[in-house]
């Protein structure tokens, strides 16, 4: 009983972990590239207000009529790529891979952002540009080459409540709030930090209440 009490506590622990860092620090990449990018920040805000309004806040039931934020966060995720290289792993058996011989107990990285900075792919990587993830009639299109939360077996456990909670999240936000640079003729700069995860460049903001 003590060891399964134990287990569970570690479980949670690496669940608060893994779900806390990944999402702010995603949600402070999103206000950033708001202030680089005020058009866009003025379209999530018109699709805030299309759908929902000001009378009640956002919920998950309106996801699926705002593609065009979904699509600014989905860019986000890929240009920001929080998680660049994900988690070290080891091979419990020796693989061939492309040729190579990788033996048993060596540890690997999958490079993220191999994938999701590949001008190959995206054609502009390096650019913000939510519409990549829309098709002619403004609705959503899956790319297998998004994968910031990384794939296969070991795919990131919280992907679902990850979406779920920076819709919520900055779908409120952005009904309440218009975030704006403190000098526009100097904004904050767009290069990240690379720690545990690849975090913003710490900066001020002013959030100006779209109430009265
Ligand atoms: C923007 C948010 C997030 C991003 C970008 C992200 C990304 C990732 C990535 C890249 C991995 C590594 C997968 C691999 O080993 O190949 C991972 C693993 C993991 N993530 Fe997330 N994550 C996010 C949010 C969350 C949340 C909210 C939770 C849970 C509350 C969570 C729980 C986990 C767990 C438990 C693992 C380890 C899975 C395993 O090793 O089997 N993550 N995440």
């Amino acid at each position: 009983m003590k060891c399964k009490g134990a287990n569970l506590n570690r479980a949670i622990k690496d669940l608060f972990i893994a779900g806390t860092e990944t999402t702010s620090t995603t949600i402070l990449w999103t206000i950033l590239y708001f202030l680089n990018h005020p058009n866009i920040q003025a379209r999530c805000y018109k699709e805030v207000q299309d759908v929902v309004g000001s009378g009640r806040l956002p919920s998950m039931k309106d996801r699926s009529n705002m593609p065009y934020i979904q699509a600014v966060l989905q860019e986000v995720l890929r240009i920001a790529n929080i998680v660049i290289t994900g988690p070290p792993h080891t091979v419990d058996e020796d693989v061939i891979f492309n040729g190579y011989v990788i033996p048993k107990h060596t540890v690997v990285f999958a490079n993220i952002d191999s994938v999701l900075a590949d001008d190959g792919v995206w054609g502009d990587a390096g650019v913000f540009r939510p519409e990549r993830f829309l098709d002619e009639n403004g609705q959503l299109v899956k790319r297998d080459e998004f994968i910031p939360f990384s794939m296969g077996r070991r795919v990131c456990l919280g992907e679902s409540l990850a979406k779920m909670e920076l819709f919520l999240f900055m779908t409120t936000l952005i009904q309440r709030f218009e975030f704006k640079p403190v000098n526009p003729n100097n904004l904050p700069t767009l290069k990240g930090i690379l720690g545990l995860t690849h975090s913003p460049t710490q900066y001020e903001v002013i959030a100006v209440p779209r109430w009265t």
